[in-house]
């Protein structure tokens, strides 16, 4: 499962891209808003992590209409090679990700709560959908539940569309969604972060380090011995 970050956040991207596990990027509005005082506009917050990472960024459409969404998607997607355009799934969205897909634009579609819109937006041509797990679970529902049966349903019927993992709050939430098939998750920098952490591990670091003192310690007191 490839790991994108779910984030407009440029020094949290960098660290990601430097430990060599960030396949790409998610943006929305929401995000956006919480780096914009220091972020420039949308547009060249976009094209400074597109700097960054090689990889798909996927950035928000925020109109009502389908011809203003394909508007909208055009100017996105010509920001950088790399940008996939975001649109949310209802009737103009569904409009719009039908004509924006059929004129070779990536679309990843955003707030998808059902398998029957994941079934829509794929037949229209959308190239990801992104459930949203963890408002899925919030309202009690099994987010990751939804997600198997996405990527069942695209399996079965060989649509190439793929499912990015979105809503993430927590490591559980990743590896369930590795577990049942999801090809991408778009994680929140601390869920990421998470992922590394270990009690055990800091516990055996720090053994090992408390030993290889101990025994460069034994053999200096043995040089010493011999020399004497
Ligand atoms: C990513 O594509 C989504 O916009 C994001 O994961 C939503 O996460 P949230 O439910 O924590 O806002």
């Amino acid at each position: 499962m490839r790991l994108y970050l779910d984030t407009a956040d440029s020094d949290e991207i960098r660290q990601a891209v430097a430990w060599g596990v960030c396949d790409g990027v998610t943006t929305n509005p929401s995000l956006f808003a919480k780096v914009s005082g220091s972020a420039g506009s949308y547009k060249e917050r976009v094209q400074e992590i597109a700097g960054i990472v090689d990889g798909p960024i996927s950035a928000e459409c925020v109109s009502r209409t389908a011809d203003a969404l394909v508007e909208e998607a055009r100017e996105i997607a010509s920001w950088h090679p790399n940008v996939v355009v975001k649109i949310p799934i209802d009737a103009a969205g569904l409009e719009a990700i039908s004509r924006v897909s059929a004129a070779g634009i990536q679309v990843n579609t955003t707030l998808i709560f059902s398998a029957n819109q994941a079934l829509l937006a794929a037949n229209a041509g959308a190239a990801y959908v992104s459930p949203f797990i963890g408002r899925l679970d919030d309202i009690g529902q099994d987010g990751v539940t939804l997600v198997a049966e996405i990527v069942e349903m695209l399996d079965r019927y060989h649509l190439p569309t793929q499912v990015i993992a979105a809503s993430v709050r927590h490591t559980q939430h990743v590896t369930a969604c590795a577990s049942v098939g999801a090809h991408i998750a778009t994680l929140p920098f601390p869920v990421l972060a998470s992922m590394l952490q270990h009690p055990l591990t800091d516990k055996g670091i720090a053994t090992f380090l408390a030993d290889w003192d101990r025994a460069q310690a034994q053999q200096r007191s043995g040089a010493e011995s011999v020399a004497r």
